[in-house]
């Protein structure tokens, strides 16, 4: 082997043994520094005839730009695994609760509002029945959240549930409660149906202890063949159960809404005052809790699903009425007042 082949040779040994880069430079300066080898081998050939030195010179270069290739392929790959590595070091688990800032109290780490665990839980209990959970948006069309429910527009039922509307589209309204859902529900999903859709509404409205002008409904559907009001009083109750306790009292008023019939209201014992009256309930010891019913024929068929054959009741619950009989919460306004003092109890 000449002496250049064996050069290069060394160099590729030297480079392939490196695993740092001050290992990389010492090597670097052995065979490319100013007094390395290379250079060494130049000064050689500096002594030889015209001929032979321009030769031995192309073969030099040509060696010489191996091993240069050769340092700069082994700093890549130093450097990909320095990235590699401090990507480990570096690593962040974005779960764990944040550091504390300087000068401040203990850490604390965020829970859920009560609304949210009131919602998991109801989504849990219906879950755990075979229900969907559905969605809909909180944006909605006329048609869906009144027309479709058998509230035409000059129907009086509009102004218990008057809403906000949106300028230059009169069409849309923000929904006044979950119900428009049920017809998305039968028209995407048919019969038979088992769905729970839960979400905020909106109303125009005066607020005091028991009436917000946003808050959030559950809405149920069930359709099917031979369902009854049996089982709409048997679902509620054992959700009921699941969320407020096994000693739970409700009592069943005649109602009307305009999608089911015959339609009913459901109130609730007062667990705030234990049935003694108190502002939560408006002093009559039973808050209102739901509306309910058989669903009306016309709805069926606005969801495209043969009345005919089949029967449904739905229901409409207000959670934040929920979350006030399940916590003892007197008045509805605490919810959204952002008051630490009140959303730190939970
Ligand atoms: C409805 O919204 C009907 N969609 C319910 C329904 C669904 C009936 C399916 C039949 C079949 P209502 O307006 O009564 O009905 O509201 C239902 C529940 O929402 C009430 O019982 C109450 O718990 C809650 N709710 C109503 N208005 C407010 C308000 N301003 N603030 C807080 N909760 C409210």
């Amino acid at each position: 082997m000449g002496a250049h082949a064996a050069l290069l040779q060394d160099a590729r040994r030297a480079i392939r043994g490196v695993v740092s880069f001050e290992a990389l430079e010492k090597a670097r300066v052995e065979f490319l520094g100013r007094n390395g080898r290379i250079a060494g081998a130049m000064k050689k050939i500096g002594g030889l005839g015209e001929a032979q030195r321009r030769a031995a010179g192309v073969a030099l270069n040509a060696v010489k730009t191996s091993i240069e290739k050769a340092f700069e392929t082994k700093q890549k790959e130093l450097i990909a695994s320095q990235n590699t590595q401090l990507a480990k070091d570096e690593a962040v688990d974005v779960t764990q609760p944040g550091l504390r800032p300087a000068g401040q109290p203990a850490t604390r780490i965020g829970h859920f509002h009560p609304i949210t665990h009131v919602m998991r839980d109801l989504e849990r209990v219906f879950t755990s029945m075979g229900f969907m959970v559905l969605d809909g948006p909180e944006l909605e069309s006329d048609y869906y959240n009144f027309e479709a429910l058998n509230i035409p527009p000059d129907h009086p039922a509009r102004d218990i549930q008057d809403t906000f509307y949106i300028n230059g589209h009169p069409d849309w309204v923000m929904r006044t409660h979950t119900s428009p859902v049920q017809i998305r529900a039968m028209q995407r999903y048919g019969a038979p149906l088992r769905a729970v859709a839960l979400g905020r509404v909106f109303r125009h409205e005066a607020t005091d202890a028991s009436h917000e002008h946003t808050f959030h409904q559950i809405e149920g559907l069930v359709v099917g063949e031979g369902i009854s009001l049996a089982h709409l009083k048997g679902t509620l109750l054992l959700m009921l159960k699941e969320i407020l306790g096994s000693q739970v009292q409700i009592r069943l008023r005649p109602s009307y809404f305009p999608f089911v019939e015959p339609g009913v209201e459901i109130d609730v014992s007062c667990t705030i005052c234990g049935g003694a009256g108190c502002r939560a309930c408006k002093q009559n010891g039973w808050m209102e809790l739901l509306g309910a019913g058989m669903v009306h024929p016309r709805v069926l068929e606005a969801g495209g699903v043969d009345a005919k054959r089949y029967t449904g009741f739905a229901f409409g619950t207000g959670i934040e009425r929920l979350t006030m009989l399940r916590y003892g919460i007197e008045d509805i306004r605490h919810f959204h007042e952002s008051e630490l003092r009140f959303i730190e109890q939970f």
